[in-house]
This record gives C-alpha cells, sequence and structure tokens, in this order.
C-alpha cells in the first residue's frame, strides 16, 4: 500500500441496466451521494466516488425474453441512457462501470474462489422449480402466482409487489412459470449457500454498538435509525442461509467445476462491482485501488435506497469479513421512499417522473430539481414529490430568496460602481452579519458529514436568506444619495455573502455555484450577472400533471370485457345492410348536446341520419368523412328530426367513440360485410 492518509470510498448503489432511472432513484442515493462527495472534494479530501450499472440477475433476462431482445441489447440500451442522465444531472461519479466488463467477471470469480477455498460456503442440494417445456430452473421473477398473503395473482417468486411481502417460490399458490405459462416442477439442484446465521454475533455487536474485533469502528449514532431497525429485526428473526448461485445462463459464472450452467447471485455480484470499478478507476488515475478498500484509515460509505439495506449492512460485510484485509462500510446511509403525487412510484405502472425526461422537458434547470429533491429527501421517513410542491418551492425559495438577492447585489453594484467591488473595512453591525453567515456555513459542512442533508441545504440556503433580509433592512437604494460611504461597506459585504454562498451551496446546486463564480470574477470587478434561475409557470407543472394523469389512465387495470350476445344466425347479419357512406354536412341538434344531424350520401341516397356524437367530435372535423353506416334500420323521430340509418361507432372502456372507416379509399355505397 501506497499512502496512509485518510481515504474515502463512497459508493451509490449500482442502478440496474433494464430501465431509466427517475427522480425516487435520484433521491434515494445518487444525490445524497453526490452532494456528500462534492463536500468531500471541497474540503481537500481524498476520494473515490464509485458507481456503474447492474447488468446481471433475472429481472434483465426477463425482460429482453419479454421484449423479443437479448440481455446484453437491454443492457447497453440502458447503460447508455442513465450513464447520460447522471452526467447531465450533475452527478459526479469518479467511475461508472458495468458489471458487464471483463474486470469485474474476473474480479467477482476471483472473490468467489477465495470464499470457496476458505470453505466459506455450505453446497445444499434442495429442490427448486423447473420449467420442463423449456430445460430451466426459473429464478424466483420467473415464477409468479397468487401471494399467499393477501391473494394477489400476480405476486413474484421473491416478493409480492401489493402487499410488500418477501416470499419464496414455493410459498405461492397456483405458481406458474412465466416463461411458457405452465405449472412448473420441483427438481433437484445444488448451490452454493452463506451459512449466515453463523454471523449473527458479531453482526449485531457492530451494527448496534459500532465495534468489531473488540475495536470502535463507527459510531452507531450517526447510522440511521431505520437501517439499525432493519438489520435488528433481520438478525434478531434470524438469519437464514442463502444460496450465492442461481441456475441462470446470465451473470458471472461460477468459477468451480461441476457448476455448468450456474452463475453468481446478483446480489453477491452487483456489490462486487463497487470493487471491479475502483480497480478501474484506480488503473486509470494512477492510484492503487487497495488504499480504497484496505486501508487502515480508510471510510467506506455505501448510499443506497432502503429496499437494499440487508445487502449492504448485513450480507456484503458478511462476504467482506469473511474474505479477510478488506474494511467494512463506515455508515450505509439508506433513505426511505419517496411518493409522487399521491401514490407510489412505480416503473411498471409507469408512475414516475424519469431523470431524463425531466432533463429534456426542463433543459439546464437541474439544479431546481436537486435543490426540491434534497428539501423532501426521505432521510427518516417516505416523503412526497409533488408538482405544486417543485413549483412553490423554486419560485419562494430559489427565484424569490438566492437569485434575488444575488441579482440585487449584481444590478446594484454595476449601478453605482460600474462592477468594482468596493475595498471598505467593516464596522461591528458588518461583523456581526457575517459572522452568522460563516455559522451557518460550517453547520451545513457539520450536517453533511452527519448525512443530514436536508438539513444542511436549509443551512446553506440561510446563507441566502441573511443576504437577502440584510438587503431589505439596510435599503442601500435609499442610503445612496445620503451616505454613499456607508453604500460602499453595505455593497461590499453584500459580494462578500455572494461568495461565501457560492462555496455552501456547491455540493447541492453546483451548476448556480459555478454560475456565482462566473459573477464573481477576479474578486476585483463582478461580471456580468447569468440568469440564476426562472420562475416555473402553472402551464409548465400542468403539463407534467397532465402527462401523468394520461399515464395512469394508460396503465389503469381494463374493465372486465361485455360477455358475447347469444348466438345469431348467417341469415340474422345478412339482413342488415351496412355500406360505406361520406358524411356531406353536418350541424348540432337545437337543445340537444350529444346529438349532431348530419346528412350523409350512402351511395344510394343522400339522406339525413341523427347520431349521438357531439361530445365527441364537432360538426366542421367531420364533413367528408367515411363511415359506416346501418342503411335499413327502421327510421324513426329523434328530437323532432326523422333519423334514416345509423352511423357506427366503437366505444371504449371509458366511453370514447370512434368512427369505424375503411383504410382504404373505398367509394360511397360498397358493402360491409
Ligand atoms: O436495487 C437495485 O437497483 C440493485 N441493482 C442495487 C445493487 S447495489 C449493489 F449491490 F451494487
Ligand atoms: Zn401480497
Amino acid at each position: 500500500m501506497s499512502e496512509h492518509t485518510k481515504k474515502h470510498l463512497v459508493t451509490a448503489a449500482l442502478p440496474y441496466a433494464n430501465g431509466p432511472l427517475h427522480i425516487g432513484h435520484i433521491a434515494g442515493a445518487y444525490l445524497p451521494a453526490d452532494i456528500y462527495v462534492r463536500y468531500l472534494k471541497s474540503k481537500g479530501e481524498d476520494v473515490a466516488f464509485i458507481c456503474g450499472s447492474d447488468e446481471h440477475g433475472a429481472a434483465i433476462t426477463l425482460r429482453a425474453k419479454k421484449e423479443g431482445t437479448t440481455p446484453q441489447a437491454i443492457v447497453d440500451k440502458y447503460h447508455q441512457i442513465n450513464e447520460k442522465a447522471f452526467a447531465d444531472f450533475g452527478i459526479q461519479f469518479d467511475k461508472y462501470s458495468r458489471t458487464s466488463k471483463p474486470i469485474h467477471h474476473e474480479t467477482a470469480r476471483d472473490f468467489f474462489k477465495v470464499l470457496n477455498d476458505k470453505g466459506v460456503f455450505e453446497k445444499q442440494t434442495s429442490e427448486q422449480f423447473y420449467d420442463e417445456e423449456n430445460n430451466q430452473f426459473l429464478a424466483d421473477r420467473y415464477i409468479i402466482g397468487e401471494c399467499p398473503n393477501c391473494h394477489h395473482d400476480g405476486a413474484y417468486g421473491d416478493q409480492c409487489e401489493k402487499c410488500g411481502s418477501t416470499l419464496s417460490p414455493q410459498d405461492l399458490i397456483n405458481p406458474k412459470s412465466t416463461i411458457s405459462g405452465n405449472s412448473p416442477i420441483l427438481k433437484e439442484t445444488s448451490h452454493w449457500f452463506l451459512p449466515m446465521q453463523k454471523d449473527e454475533k458479531w453482526l449485531k455487536e457492530w451494527i448496534e454498538a459500532g465495534t468489531l474485533d473488540g475495536k470502535q469502528q463507527h459510531n452507531p449514532k450517526v447510522w440511521r435509525n431505520q437501517v439499525i431497525g432493519q438489520c435488528k429485526s433481520w438478525i434478531d428473526g434470524g438469519l437464514q442461509p442463502r444460496a450465492m448461485t442461481r441456475d441462470l445462463d446470465w451473470g458471472v459464472k461460477v468459477p468451480v467445476e461441476g457448476a455448468d450452467g450456474k452463475v453468481l447471485y446478483v446480489w453477491l455480484d452487483a456489490p462486487i462491482g463497487y470493487i471491479s470499478a475502483t480497480k478501474e478507476w484506480a488503473s486509470e488515475n494512477g492510484k492503487d485501488w487497495e488504499d480504497y478498500w484496505k486501508g487502515e484509515d480508510t471510510e467506506l460509505i455505501h448510499f443506497i435506497g432502503k429496499d437494499n439495506i440487508v445487502f449492504h449492512a448485513i450480507i456484503f460485510p458478511i462476504i467482506l469479513k469473511a474474505h479477510g484485509d478488506f474494511v467494512l462500510p463506515t455508515n450505509v446511509p439508506a433513505n426511505e421512499f419517496l411518493n409522487l403525487e399521491g401514490d407510489k412510484l412505480s416503473t411498471s405502472r409507469n408512475w414516475a417522473v424519469w431523470l431524463h425526461e425531466y432533463l429534456e422537458d426542463f433543459p439546464n434547470r437541474q439544479d431546481e430539481l436537486r435543490y426540491v429533491l434534497t428539501s423532501i429527501a426521505p432521510e427518516s421517513k417516505d416523503s412526497e414529490f409533488t408538482w405544486k410542491d417543485y413549483q412553490a418551492r423554486v419560485n419562494n425559495e430559489l427565484v424569490a430568496i438566492l437569485g434575488n438577492f444575488v441579482n440585487r447585489v449584481a444590478v446594484l453594484t454595476h449601478k453605482y460602481y460600474d462592477g468594482v467591488i468596493p475595498e471598505v473595512e467593516y464596522t461591528e453591525e458588518e461583523g456581526a452579519v457575517f459572522n452568522k453567515v460563516l455559522g451557518l456555513a460550517s453547520k451545513s459542512g457539520e450536517l453533511i458529514q452527519q448525512f443530514k442533508f436536508r438539513e444542511a441545504q436549509s443551512a446553506a440556503m440561510g446563507v441566502a436568506r441573511i443576504g437577502n433580509k440584510y438587503l431589505a433592512d439596510v435599503e442601500p437604494w435609499k442610503l445612496i444619495k445620503t451616505d454613499p460611504e456607508k453604500v460602499k461597506i453595505i455593497m461590499a459585504l453584500a459580494i462578500e455573502i455572494v461568495s461565501e454562498l457560492k462555496d455552501v451551496i456547491k455540493p447541492f446546486l453546483p451548476t448556480t455555484a459555478n454560475k456565482l463564480g462566473a459573477l464573481l470574477g477576479d474578486g476585483k470587478t463582478l461580471n456580468k450577472p447569468e440568469l440564476l434561475f426562472q420562475k416555473i409557470e402553472d402551464k409548465d407543472i400542468e403539463i407534467q400533471i397532465l402527462k401523468l394523469e394520461s399515464n395512469k389512465k394508460m396503465n389503469a387495470p381494463k374493465p372486465e370485457a361485455k360477455p358475447q350476445l347469444p348466438e345469431a344466425s348467417f341469415e340474422d347479419f345478412t339482413k342488415m345492410d351496412i355500406r360505406v357512406g361520406t358524411i356531406l354536412e353536418a350541424e348540432k341538434v337545437p337543445k340537444a348536446n350529444k346529438l349532431l344531424k348530419l346528412l350523409v350520401d350512402t351511395g344510394l341516397d343522400k339522406r339525413t341520419v341523427v347520431s349521438g356524437i357531439a361530445e365527441h367530435y364537432t360538426a366542421e372535423e367531420i364533413i367528408g368523412k367515411k363511415v359506416s353506416v346501418l342503411l335499413n334500420l327502421a327510421s324513426r323521430k329523434i328530437r323532432g328530426v326523422e333519423s334514416q340509418g345509423m352511423i357506427l361507432m366503437a366505444e371504449n372502456s371509458v366511453g370514447e367513440l370512434s368512427f369505424v372507416s375503411p383504410e382504404n379509399e373505398v367509394e360511397s355505397g360498397s358493402e360491409i360485410r
């Protein structure tokens, strides 16, 4: 090992490369990690910030099957989308790798071999579900059935997404293979199990007291309650042996004889991805990866969402310790979940704000979303994102306080001094204001180190509040006539607050901090100000809300189709004379909201038909349209108008009507049969 100075290895959960990222992922792990890292780096600390795509696991092979493509094509697509979205959002990893890389396969295989040679695993034979039609064992996700708890019919072999309970495939009532739809059989297979029950004792001590091998390894007071709570309940409930291999053809091959057709469990493989990505980063940057994983004075921090706690605070530490030489995490600051507009975020229901779509709809406004997501970060309990709240926070805080303060300072400095920063000596009054600023800045830093990002950002924002209030209180625009010397002092202080603000907001709002840097220039003259924030208009968020609502509609469970009518003979059918007609004229029927009176060319004649479509079409838009007309329907009077025939309409589940029109050009009078 080369150096002995303190190192920080910060990881953020490797996102599965089988879909895009949404604000829940960002608020859960990546944004707090980025803030933490930016802060450490601003203090000159030695940090490696590691992430990458998690490209293995049954969720990915399953998705590929569904879409009729290969797992490789899926992960290539989403790796690229997600890497770009992170970069555009200002999440600055030192390395964003992929678990499909050879260096990862090699690292994961070696890791497994070391553990296997040490006798860490127990090989066990058990019965697993097997799809006879496709000759393959079924990973948990490949089996669906009825949940034994809530009786939801689409529960997966590992989890019911309806009631949230963790399941084993054998718990499911009436399990079915998602590949063939058949009922799977149980067949014997052997796997390498991690006997986690053997680790309960040291884990409990380590998590609750922070001690490891009799030494203080971390301060449990800085760990989040929910992390300690979840771990305790797992351990107290008794840890079970867990298979570290799977029967699957996509992943890291098990590097042992007699393991054909088996790969490493994705939850063994993925965290090792942190190590392989560090190796890559180190070799690209002239560093020694072992300094960051094995050093005496290394802090390993895993940023994750709460669904990952057991893997990062129990299973991975067991594995690291069993391997030997590796440090264990100093903290696992897991967040709770973020909800959206009153509902759980859901990829499958498309109930989400997708990061790449936000960046398209709100270009260059990444700091606005960063600000709001940190303001509502689900650090100790679930929280909620709504577009109204987003708008209010941007307009009332970023625009009205931060933006307003900086803008005033810039405008006044240019107006009074052509941008030249006055050189002055402060009186006690300014000293007191500036001390408050410094106090908030250091408080913000301390809070970041305690993983309280929400409060830390609020303290940082306090600096802008002080500046804004200070100007409003002393009103330099009034004093400039009577006491120009005092105004010089006021403006010098205000500019110094802007400079402090730049540093304190940088971890949270890096783009804005850069703009402040550009404004402050060489420290002698202010440059022309760039616009920091724009108001979010009502229409901007209305579009977003509509988008969500239309997704909800599209994903709403389809109502049961109406049962089929009793049988009709062919003769019955031929009694109906249905033909293509052209609408020549259309007008509203007075005092009837639903009715249009149409003049239709039927090929035989021109006749009047009254149709109940006025809520779906305007008279103007349907003139010239080719439609289907039932000609020999007995004529009847509707609202005083004689209607001869009927226009056929398709009606969807929510009662929306559409014409049934010929696909190709055919003349009026063509028969429909
Ligand atoms: O939950 C997830 O999205 C997983 N892909 C996280 C993996 S984190 C780590 F183990 F790499
Ligand atoms: Zn359930």
